[in-house]
């Protein structure tokens, strides 16, 4: 199947929504590869629907398509480290080593109780969503990806312009 085959989703065996009532328009999943392939590779990037870049991940059995370039300053993700932080898998931003929550996007940190006491004191927080995480569907030995259309700003969004893809292109045919 080429890149641009898309299927209708409701016949996916995981990660769907309920159906889509009459008056909304049928989500279109797009096909990413084969499931084997992914899982073997551990990731993979795709350009969806001719207007956005995905990372898929393949961690702990289960696949997770989220923008490619980090919602920090764009840096690719594709090389990321997968590690747990607060109980929750977060892919780790080869550039300034940003958390970011594979199941939401969610932009996590550390924050200090109170700077003045030592030893210092940290928790886990959550500066809410910051990465644009699309829906994953698993279809026989395929799988798909449906783009989060979400019309809320999610801060990942503005490094998916073509004049960003254009500059890293260039950036990295020219290291
Ligand atoms: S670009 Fe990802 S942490 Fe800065």
């Amino acid at each position: 199947m080429s890149s641009a085959e898309e299927v209708s989703p409701s016949a996916s065996s995981h990660s769907l929504s309920p159906p889509s009532s009459p008056s909304t328009p049928p989500q279109v999943a797009h096909l990413i590869g084969k499931k084997e392939d992914i899982a073997k590779a551990g990731h993979v990037t795709k350009l969806v629907n001719g207007c956005r870049d995905v990372l898929v991940l393949f961690h702990q059995g289960r696949y997770h398509a989220m923008d490619m370039r980090c919602y920090h300053a764009g840096g690719s993700l594709l090389h990321g480290d997968i590690e747990e932080f607060n109980g929750q898998q977060c892919i780790v931003c080869p550039w300034h080593k940003y958390k970011i929550t594979l199941a939401e996007g969610e932009g996590l940190y550390q924050a200090v109780d109170n700077p003045t006491v030592k030893p210092l004191r940290t928790h886990w927080r959550s500066k809410g969503v910051k990465q644009r995480i699309h829906k994953v569907t698993e279809l026989n030995d395929n799988v798909y990806v449906t783009l989060n259309d979400s019309t809320e700003p999610i801060e990942s969004d503005v490094y998916q312009t073509e004049k960003y893809r254009t500059s890293v292109v260039h950036f990295h045919n020219n290291r």
